[in-house]
Order: structure tokens, then sequence, then C-alpha cells
């Protein structure tokens, strides 16, 4: 069991909750996260958004009873979470766009801290719906930070500025992406949201089909080379 230190609102759906103790994580890597005792039953996957000394953060949005169920904990409140979990971004040089679209920020801000003096150049495309959040945050690890209100943020992306290319979003924008050609042999890895329950790789529960056979999301990705990847 962990304390919670904060968990505020940044929007009507969009919390911010940091939790103390000291952890760690691989950029892109998550962790199952459970503040109730009963009712929902499993625990909820979160992106690591940020690990600082003494605390872990995670930015999530309210979409149904687990989400609700953590938005209502306080500061002072216990909560259980485990991980890190998964495989998360490749360690990469060279130069380096991340693109998150809605909620799929989330991983990117510990990402672009982790790989901003690594790489030769690192640019943060972050693409909302109505309104911008955390952008002075996201600009701190970013040579340039696009950002779009209502449209796609694709738009802005030429993919051949880039040696790789780490998004995460509504599956149709990464599949856009993915689908961009390439004069410049511009890798792009895609990191997938699929329903839960164990986190650990034994229920299958997140099994999902690729074009290297059968895996499993929570143990085998959330990340993806998007080439390998069937999109809905
Ligand atoms: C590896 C991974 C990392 C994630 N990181 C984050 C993060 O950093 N921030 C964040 O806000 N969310 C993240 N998610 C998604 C988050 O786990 C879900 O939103 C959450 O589990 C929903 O739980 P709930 O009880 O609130 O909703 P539920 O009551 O379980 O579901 C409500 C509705 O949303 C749908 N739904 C639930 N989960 C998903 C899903 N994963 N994909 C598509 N539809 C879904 C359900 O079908 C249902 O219609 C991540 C998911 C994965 C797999
Ligand atoms: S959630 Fe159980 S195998 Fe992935």
């Amino acid at each position: 069991m962990a304390k919670i230190i904060g968990n505020e609102a940044l929007s009507e759906d969009i919390y911010i909750i940091i939790i103390e103790g000291k952890f760690s994580g691989e950029i892109g890597q998550f962790y199952m996260l459970r503040g109730w005792e009963e009712y929902p039953l499993l625990s909820r996957p979160l992106s690591i958004y940020d690990i600082n000394d003494g605390n872990i953060s995670f930015l999530y949005k309210v979409i149904g009873k687990g989400t609700k169920r953590l938005s209502e904990l306080k500061e002072g409140d216990n909560i259980n979470l485990q991980g890190p979990y998964g495989n998360g971004f490749p360690k990469v040089d060279g130069k380096v766009a991340l693109v998150g679209g809605g909620i799929g920020i989330a991983p990117l801000l510990y990402t672009g801290k982790i790989l901003e003096d690594k790489v030769d150049k690192l640019d943060i495309y972050l693409g909302f719906r109505e309104e911008a959040i955390l952008t002075d945050e996201y600009r701190k690890y970013s040579d340039e930070l696009y950002l779009s209100i209502g449209s796609n943020i694709t738009d802005q992306l030429d993919i051949n500025k880039y040696d790789y290319i780490f998004t995460c979003g509504p599956e149709p924008m990464m599949k856009k992406i993915v689908d961009m050609k390439s004069d410049n042999n511009t890798k792009i890895y895609v990191s997938l949201e699929k329903h839960m329950a164990c986190g650990i790789g034994a229920c299958l529960v997140c099994s999902c089909e690729t074009k290297k056979g059968m895996t499993r999301v929570c143990k085998d990705g959330p990340v993806y080379l998007g080439e390998e990847v069937f999109y809905e």
C-alpha cells in the first residue's frame, strides 16, 4: 500500500494522481492501480506520467467505474499499485518525435524527460479535442512543441524529419502515422490500450493478434512496432 499525496482535477474529467514512495519504471511502462476494497474487482492499468524522488504520478481520464473511484480518492488515502509492467518504448538515439492524442499524451512526458538529453532532437506533438493541458510541462522536454485543438495533430507531422516516432492515442491517429510514407526509414512505435485483468501475462484478457502472431499487450506490449499491428 502507498499513500496518495495529491489527486487534482485538471479539467472536468482529467486528473493527476501523485503517490508517495520510491518507484521505478522505463519509458512507456505502466502500473496496475487499485484504490478501492471490493468493486470493481480488477486493478486498472495507467501509464507512468512522471517519476520524481519520492513519488510517482499518473495522468488519467475518468471513463468508467474504476477511474471514477480513482478520482474520488483524497490526499492521505491508501492505494495499491503494482508494476512497472510491460515493454515500453525502446532506448534510441537520433531524431525523435513523440506524438500523443487525447489521454494518449500520458506516457509521453516521462518519455520526453528521459530521452531529452540522450537524443539529437526531440519534438513533441500533442493533439487535444477541446482544450490544451499541461503544455508548459511538455515544453520543458521538447526542442519544439506542436499543438492542435480540435484538428488532427498528424497534419503537422512530417515523419521524414525523424528517425523514430513514438505515439500513443486513438488507433486511427496512430494508423495514420504508420501509413505515412517515409523516405527516411523512420521507425514508428505505437502504444496500445486494451482491457486488462492481471497485467502480468497470466490471464490472456489482453490478447492481441499482430502480424507476428498472438501477443499479450501487458507483457509483449503495450509498445509495438507500428507496422506489426492490425488496427481497428
Ligand atoms: C497499458 C495501458 C496504459 C494505460 N494508460 C492510461 C493512462 O495513462 N491514462 C488513462 O487515462 N488511461 C490509460 N489507460 C486506459 C485505462 O486503463 C482505462 O481507461 C481504464 O482501465 C478504464 O477503467 P474504468 O473502470 O474507468 O472503465 P470501465 O468501467 O472498465 O469501462 C468504461 C468504458 O470504457 C471502455 N474501456 C475501458 N477500458 C478501455 C480501454 N483500455 N480501451 C478502450 N476502451 C476501454 C469500456 O469498454 C467501457 O465501455 C491505459 C490502458 C492500458 C492498457
Ligand atoms: S492482462 Fe492478463 S495476460 Fe494481459
